[in-house]
């Protein structure tokens, strides 16, 4: 028993796992090292723990077997108590117990609370069926691509737009729930450049299967640059409208010729075939941003512009509405000036 707990030990350690635990010759992340190390803790302890009782009800059960010619009712050697023995297979269990609830702490600590030392932030939105990524700087979002620079520690909060999402990158050994409503923090530094998945685990709907996004982890430089890009590339994707020069008065009669078949000035909850949109900035029973800040004049613009499908409904962009920048500086101005 002790030789095979040896071998399974001495395997744990020094083996290499890759088909088991993904990257692990290659730890991709500070957390997948830690994860791995609380994982072959457990092994080679549960195993070791397994192997002495199972061995020993085997054993027992060979040695102390009804014998050829002993009647089908023979009772064997009678035990009782034995104190230094239920003291320790209660002291030993009881020590690693407690050690691995203090260790698991510790590693729980380092994933699930921010970090001190500066970190890059980044926000992740699970929606049916895409991962929806920001960062700082970008005006808008990078969907199902994440790029992060290796060595540095990243803080990644995740919340979800509709349903209970699963953010998983399996190399790095981290998995959270995206949940609507509520933003959680998840911490970790890339160690090692690759490309990687972030899958969603968590049934979601008809293409959950297909929930997954693009992870590059690459050099800082590389990053910066990709980081630049995408700069450009948003800015340009939303052309800025001169919403301060938008006319409520005009924003009204162009609402009540186009906008009222589906929406009411009334409350959020007050639907037509959209959402009633009388404090459409204060409303409480709005669906508030990631931040938990109401939608500002660039919010409402944006869905103007780009139009909106979601839980609630469906809204045409502003081809299929035929709206000008200066029809949606308007509306905007019209809107939030409801009050
Ligand atoms: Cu999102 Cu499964």
């Amino acid at each position: 028993m002790t030789l095979v707990n040896v071998a399974f030990t001495v395997w744990v350690l020094t083996a290499n796992l890759d088909w088991l635990l993904p990257g692990a010759s290659n730890t991709a992340s500070d957390t997948a090292y830690s994860i791995d190390g609380l994982f072959k803790f457990m092994a080679v302890f549960c195993f070791a723990i397994c192997i002495y009782v199972n061995g020993y009800v085997l054993y027992f059960a060979i040695v102390f077997r009804r014998r050829r010619g002993e009647a089908a009712d023979t009772i064997g050697v009678q035990v009782h108590d034995m104190p230094k023995l239920e003291f320790w297979w209660t002291a030993i269990p009881t020590v690693l117990l407690v050690i691995l609830m203090i260790y698991s702490y510790v590693v729980w600590r380092q994933i699930y609370f921010p970090p001190t030392a500066a970190a890059l932030t980044t926000e992740v939105i699970g929606h049916q069926f895409n991962w929806e990524f920001r960062y700082p700087g970008l005006k808008g979002s990078v969907f199902n691509e994440m790029h992060l620079p290796v060595g540095q520690p990243v803080r990644v909060l995740i919340t979800s737009g509709d349903v209970i999402h699963q953010f998983w990158i399996p190399e790095f050994r981290v998995k959270t729930a995206a949940v609507p409503g509520l933003v959680t923090d998840l911490n970790f530094t890339p160690s090692h450049a690759g490309t990687y998945t972030v899958s969603c685990s968590e049934y979601c709907g008809v293409n959950h299967s297909k929930m997954q996004a693009k992870l590059v982890v690459e050099e800082p430089a590389a990053f910066d640059k990709w980081l630049a890009q995408e700069a450009t590339a948003t800015a340009q994707a939303a052309p800025a409208i001169a919403l301060a020069s938008g006319n409520a008065a005009a924003g009204k009669a162009l609402f009540a010729q186009k906008c009222t078949v589906c929406h009411a000035i009334a409350p959020f909850d007050q639907k037509v075939v959209g959402p009633g949109l009388l404090h459409i900035t204060d409303d409480p029973q709005h669906p508030n941003l990631v931040d938990n800040k109401p939608p500002t004049p660039d919010d409402i613009a944006e869905i103007l512009e780009k139009g909106f499908t979601g839980p609630i409904g469906t809204m045409p962009d502003r081809q299929a509405n035929a709206l000008s920048d200066t029809d949606i500086a308007n509306l905007v101005a019209y809107l939030t000036s409801l009050k």
